[in-house]
């Protein structure tokens, strides 16, 4: 028999683990903290005027109310741009050595939109990059920015999750339309020490292609640039909800475990878990699971809905400016998404921060 390396549902996921750990001198420290919304509101009642959902159904399957949509005229690059800005304000700082900016929806597929975005914030020739990691992007963001930080490549990086996802939605598809909504958010991280509070702890990072298709694009990529049949090409997101659904809660439920172990912390450590927000049922699902107390697990689903590489930094910035997320208390910060892909950290959160 041929070996080979495809991994079993039923193996130990021992391969597609990685762990990083900050050295003592150069850790990642939580600074600067914003976030922005477009202002206008779609609310279920909107959607089920030309949908077929209803209000109670988006509710009670979802968790959602109303969702943020960006008009036609605004861009990724906008969004990203106001919460950068915002950051950088919290932060006080006025420059920053690179940007990595997390989306799935990028101005344009050539170029990157990372550098448009430090152009508008007046960050003229500083490394600036997009990464693709769907809804966990942010979070595998602040780990690559964490590396830099840690290798002594950056002192300062501007780590933006933001996506204008109404671009990549069909509004005619009711299993897509209900969930997805725009906005940015961002962090402002810089070099720090070990424990010190605001730092990140150790990310636990992992992916799993088997399930690409689960939620995809099909056209205008390389693999499909156009539909095979000849048809009108197929450029939104499709998504089998019901397989999503599983794996975020096995997922997410394995890599908050692994991340409070790396940072040596128990579960009953947890303070505030920081779940992406996908459906309000999948973060009850993990905190039923491990344990934690429903309001040890903020959301804000309700009035923002999903809005994929956003959603964390989101979270993190609403929590903060509502009081929710206070200083001293054990954070973790956990997310799913396309690709599949999962990844958390963890830090205790900071003294003196004023979120944007
Ligand atoms: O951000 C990371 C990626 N995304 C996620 O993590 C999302 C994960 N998945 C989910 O959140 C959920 O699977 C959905 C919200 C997408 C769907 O919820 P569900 O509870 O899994 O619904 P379902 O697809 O199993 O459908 C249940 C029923 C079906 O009707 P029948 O066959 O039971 O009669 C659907 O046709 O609900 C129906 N349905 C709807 N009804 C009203 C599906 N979508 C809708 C809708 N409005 N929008």
């Amino acid at each position: 028999m041929p070996r080979t390396s495809r991994h079993r549902e039923d193996e130990p996921l021992i391969f597609a683990r990685r762990t990083t750990s900050p050295s003592r001198a150069h850790a990642a420290r939580l600074i600067g903290l914003g976030s922005y919304l477009p202002p206008r509101t779609v609310s279920n009642a909107d959607l089920a005027s030309r949908l077929d959902t209803t209000d109670e159904w988006i509710r009670t399957r979802i968790g959602i109310a109303e969702r943020r949509i960006a008009d036609p005229a605004t861009a990724t690059s906008d969004l990203a741009a106001e919460a950068g800005l915002r950051a950088m304000k919290s932060a006080e700082v006025g420059h920053v050595d690179a940007v990595i900016l997390a989306t799935a929806t990028p101005d344009h597929h050539v170029p990157g939109t990372a550098p448009t975005v430090a152009h508008r914030l007046g960050l003229r020739q500083v490394p600036a990059f997009d990464l693709g990691a769907g809804c966990s992007g942010f979070v595998y963001a602040t780990t690559v920015a964490a590396g830099l930080i840690h290798g002594g490549t950056a002192g300062t990086v501007l780590v933006i999750g933001a996506e204008k996802m109404s671009a990549v939605i069909d509004t005619t598809d009711r299993s897509t339309a209900p969930i997805f909504g725009d906005g940015a958010g961002a962090v402002v991280l810089t070099a720090g020490h070990a424990n010190e509070p605001g730092t990140l702890g150790p990310s636990v990072w992992g992916s799993d292609g088997e399930h690409a298709n689960a939620i995809r694009i099909p056209d205008g990529g390389s693999r499909r640039p156009s539909n095979p049949a000849g048809g009108v090409d197929d450029r939104y997101v499709r998504m089998n909800g019901n397989e999503v659904f599983r794996h975020a809660v096995r997922r997410i439920t394995q890599v908050t475990q692994e991340s409070v172990a790396a940072a040596g912390w128990s579960l009953q450590d947890i303070d505030r878990l920081i779940v992406h927000q996908a459906n309000a049922r999948i973060s009850a699902a993990v905190a039923n699971t491990l344990a934690i107390p429903v309001e040890r697990v903020p959301s804000n689903i309700t009035h923002v809905g999903n809005t994929s590489a956003a959603s964390i930094p989101l979270l993190l910035s609403h929590s903060a400016l509502d009081g929710r997320l206070q200083a001293g208390q054990r954070v973790v910060v956990t997310s799913f998404g396309a690709g599949f892909t999962w990844a958390a950290t963890t830090l205790l959160w900071p003294m003196g921060l004023h979120a944007r």
